[in-house]
């Protein structure tokens, strides 16, 4: 199988080391670049083939345009010239199925949202396919995009909710863990040591709710135990606004 990117910039990179990462040989992965060296610094790391055009892509079995929306008009303007038998999946903001079918009519596109963490094959994926796609072709979709990580189909119009709370969460638990971590320092635990212990709870406590059957707040309930200090720290949690600070987090990102 052959995998195409247009744009290998902070997501195009992420998703090219995650299918690296995942055991495609880079000889497999075709990437046409933007106008600054960094596709080039990138190559020399992870050994993937630049090409100078797009059209240099008519062989592979998947593109994946990962460019700027401003960039788009310009890319499917070259696409349309020569794409046949390709899956076209954009993860660039803004495209649409009907934006991409106005160049590419009654083809098999699909925008999909993934997150950073398909670097290291644990992103997640929301994807809307136009209805032109065949069931071979999803599969094809999900043998690349599964290598990185979960692949959801979503309803396309709730695929910008999605990728605010699984696309702009990764900085807000940034914080979490430099918050939670400082708080241990500050009270006497050495700074690798709190970030350690932080990382793997996180890890884990995720771990846990991904498994359990029930709600994650039975999960919270089995820890709280009566006027013990986890009641206590989630009280000052809830008198300092966490659910209300993370609600409005996210949709301060989302509606901007
Ligand atoms: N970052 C995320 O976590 C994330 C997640 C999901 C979706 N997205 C969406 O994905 C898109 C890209 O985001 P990004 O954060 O990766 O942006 P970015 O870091 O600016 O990367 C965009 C890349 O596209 C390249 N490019 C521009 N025009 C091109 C062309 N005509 N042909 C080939 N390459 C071209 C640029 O190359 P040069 O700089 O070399 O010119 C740049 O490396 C955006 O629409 C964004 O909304 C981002």
């Amino acid at each position: 199988m052959k995998i195409g990117f247009i744009g290998a910039g902070s997501i195009g990179s992420a998703m090219i080391k995650g299918l690296i990462h995942s055991g495609i040989n880079p000889d497999d992965i075709l990437v046409k670049g933007g106008r600054s060296n960094r596709t080039k610094e990138l190559q020399k790391e992870l050994n993937f083939k630049i090409v100078s055009n797009i059209i240099d892509l008519r062989d592979t079995d998947i593109i994946v345009i990962a460019v700027g929306s401003l960039a788009l008009k310009d890319v499917f303007n070259e696409l349309k010239e020569f794409v046949k038998n390709q899956v076209i999946v954009s993860v660039s903001g803004g495209s649409t199925i009907e934006f991409m079918q106005s160049y590419l009519p009654n083809h098999a596109t699909a925008f999909a949202i993934p997150n950073t963490p398909v670097s290291i094959g644990e992103g997640v994926t929301g994807i809307s396919y136009a209805k032109e796609f065949n069931e071979g072709q999803k599969e094809l979709v999900k043998d690349v995009f599964e290598r990185m990580g979960k692949l959801i189909e979503v309803p396309e119009e709730q695929l910008g909710i999605f990728g605010t709370v699984a696309g702009c969460s990764p900085a807000f638990i940034d914080i979490l863990i430099e918050a939670l971590s400082d708080a241990g320092v500050l009270n006497g635990l050495p700074r690798k040591l709190s970030y350690e212990a932080v990382i793997q709870m996180l890890i884990g406590s995720s771990k846990l709710a991904q498994q359990s059957k029930g709600h994650v707040a039975q999960l919270k309930d089995q820890v709280t135990s009566p006027g013990g200090s986890t009641i206590r720290g989630v009280a000052a949690l809830e008198e300092n606004g966490f659910r209300n600070a993370l609600i409005k987090a996210i949709n301060a990102a989302n509606n901007g």
